[in-house]
């Protein structure tokens, strides 16, 4: 696990797009896993800058996103699938039938996830997986308790994950979809390579438990550590909680 502490986080999404524009470099039909929320919008930015300076072109690029709420349609102003179109797709010279975001509204959801699994299969796996960080601890919407094993399905979100997505939905709890559509967490420790990112305070806690604490299915986002190539992109607040030694070592390990 590779940590990145930077003062804000404009700096560490900008590192992030590094990573992201090197790979697109060098494999021009990468296949990206993405995520949404407020966590990767600069990220995208970035992204999309690089596309209009035409250092990098989506033209080949196949994309997964991690996940989508029960109930929302395609077309909902609160649908991952219309996030992902405003913060990137409508922006870049992407395909957009090489952008694949799960249904809400999919009558057989076990059929849907299944295609999933299948489609990510067919396009040769997953390169690089953009992750953001749950204050619960959670990686794409697989909640504490998952399964390292699951794969892609239905989750039911937990109370901290609906008051903190509130705030898309007018500040309003009741308005949050209960469930989810998630690629599992054995889906994404399939990717080649891992770009986390997380920034504020509010992750702090999420953050430790993360790197310091014991790799555990109560946080979901432990389980990074088994893999061998993951990248952490934290601003300060969000590396804030981390225990000194933990932080020096960070900070004195050689930058690229
Ligand atoms: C979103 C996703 C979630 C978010 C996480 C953080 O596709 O998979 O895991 O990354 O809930 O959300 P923000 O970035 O809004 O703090």
């Amino acid at each position: 696990m590779r940590i990145y502490i930077e003062k804000n986080p404009e700096d560490a999404s900008q590192k992030a797009a590094k990573l992201v524009i090197g790979l697109l470099k060098s494999k021009p039909d990468a296949v990206l896993g993405l995520a949404t929320g407020g966590t990767p919008v600069r990220l995208y930015r970035e992204l999309i800058n690089a596309n209009a300076r035409g250092e990098i072109s989506f033209k080949s690029v196949e994309t997964f996103n991690l996940d989508e709420y029960v109930g929302l349609s395609p077309r909902d102003k609160n649908s991952y699938r219309r996030f992902m179109d405003e913060n990137l797709f409508n922006l870049i010279d992407i395909d957009k039938s090489k952008t694949h975001v799960l249904d809400g509204t999919a009558s057989d959801i076990a059929a849907a996830c299944a295609d999933f699994e299948k489609s990510i299969a067919l396009a040769g796996g997953i390169d690089l997986q953009i992750l953001g960080l749950g204050s619960d601890g959670h990686i794409g919407f697989n909640e504490p308790g998952s399964s390292f094993d699951s794969r892609t399905r239905l989750e039911y979100l937990t109370e901290k994950t609906i008051v903190d997505n509130a705030r898309f939905f007018d500040g309003d709890k009741s308005k949050v979809p209960t469930s989810a559509i998630t690629m599992g967490i054995a889906t994404i420790m399939e990717a080649g390579k891992i770009a986390l990112l997380a920034f504020g305070g509010k992750k702090s806690d999420a953050v430790k438990a993360m790197v310091e604490g014991d790799v555990d299915e109560s946080v979901p986002a432990s389980v990074l550590r088994k893999h061998p190539d993951v990248s952490i992109f934290l601003d300060t607040a969000a590396a804030s909680k981390l225990s000194p030694d933990i932080y020096r070592e960070i900070l004195s390990a050689p930058r690229d």
